[in-house]
């Protein structure tokens, strides 16, 4: 497995590659690398002739310097696990060698068509501009077939769809299920920052989420997006920042349970988690 550093070198892997007529699938990351992401590395190495993977803590995705100071980074060990999986090769640039110092101060703008109106999107202005500034230059160096994403962050891959749609990349965006831990606790990087009591105390996001769906047969949309929101309050060390039930393709407001997902974000203490499920209507 190949590790490189700089645009210029993993451009010109990429032509060799593409030359060859190999077929590239492609997982960004930005590192502290889990099971979630594990599971988007292994099946891109199954469907594509070469498994590219990005390890990029991207600044300008955060909204909190606090949050991007404290995300857990630790190249050695995601790239150790990386060559046991199948991955052939390995992007890791500086954030200099991303942006340039215009780039990094400037916000990248985008028309999302209302995706950033609603969820991650309100709660982290600036958020998804920064996603897809670093995507769309990652999809133009890695140039992939494929690209693989977590539907832990939902309304992400609704944003790179439209990305992909409205600046005409040529690549398939698979989705991949959530990874969960025996608890139920949805996989996350940020899982690290929870003590032992708190990860207890954040497994019952995904518990209630998963009882909420024995309501839908005799409960309204908004009955039960009040109940998700007063069960989990009640639990002692986690806050609801939102909860909504939206429709999976719009991300507005659902009305009725066909087509309907519900994405939350809980603070269990200072540690920002999302996670979702979908209702079958
Ligand atoms: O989902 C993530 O880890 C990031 O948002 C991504 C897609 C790697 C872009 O930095």
């Amino acid at each position: 497995m190949k590790i490189l550093t700089t645009k210029k070198e993993l451009l010109a892997d990429v032509s060799a590659l593409k030359a060859l007529g190999k077929t590239i699938g492609f997982v960004p990351t930005m590192g502290a690398l889990h099971e979630g992401h594990f599971s988007l590395v292994r099946r891109c190495a199954n469907e594509n002739d070469v498994c590219v993977v990005s390890i990029f803590v991207n600044p300008t995705q955060f909204n909190n310097p606090e949050d991007l100071e404290k995300y857990p980074r630790d190249l050695k060990r995601d790239t150790e696990a990386l060559a046991e999986m199948g991955c052939n090769l390995v992007f890791a640039p500086s954030p200099e060698e991303m942006y340039s110092p215009e780039e990094m101060s400037q916000t990248f703008e985008f028309d999302f068509g209302g995706l950033d109106h609603v969820m991650e999107g309100l709660h982290r202005p600036g958020h998804f501009n920064g996603v897809v500034q670093v995507v769309s230059k990652l999809f133009d160096l890695v140039q992939p077939y494929r690209a693989y994403f977590g539907e832990k962050d939902f309304q992400q891959i609704a944003v790179i769809k439209r990305m992909v749609k409205l600046m005409n990349y040529d690549v398939i965006i698979v989705s991949c299920p959530i990874v969960r831990e025996t608890s139920g606790l949805a996989r996350s990087s940020r899982n690290e920052r929870l003590s032992p009591a708190e990860r207890a105390t954040a497994a019952n996001i995904a518990r209630i989420l998963f009882e909420s769906r024995q309501l839908t047969a005799s409960q309204s949309v908004c009955q039960v997006q009040s109940w998700v929101i007063e069960q989990i309050n009640r639990v002692d060390g986690l806050r609801v920042e939102y909860y909504e039930i939206v429709d999976c393709d719009t991300l507005q407001p659902a009305t009725e349970w066909k087509n309907a997902i519900g994405c939350v974000t809980v603070y269990c203490g200072d540690v920002r988690l999302i996670d979702n499920i979908k209702y079958i209507g």
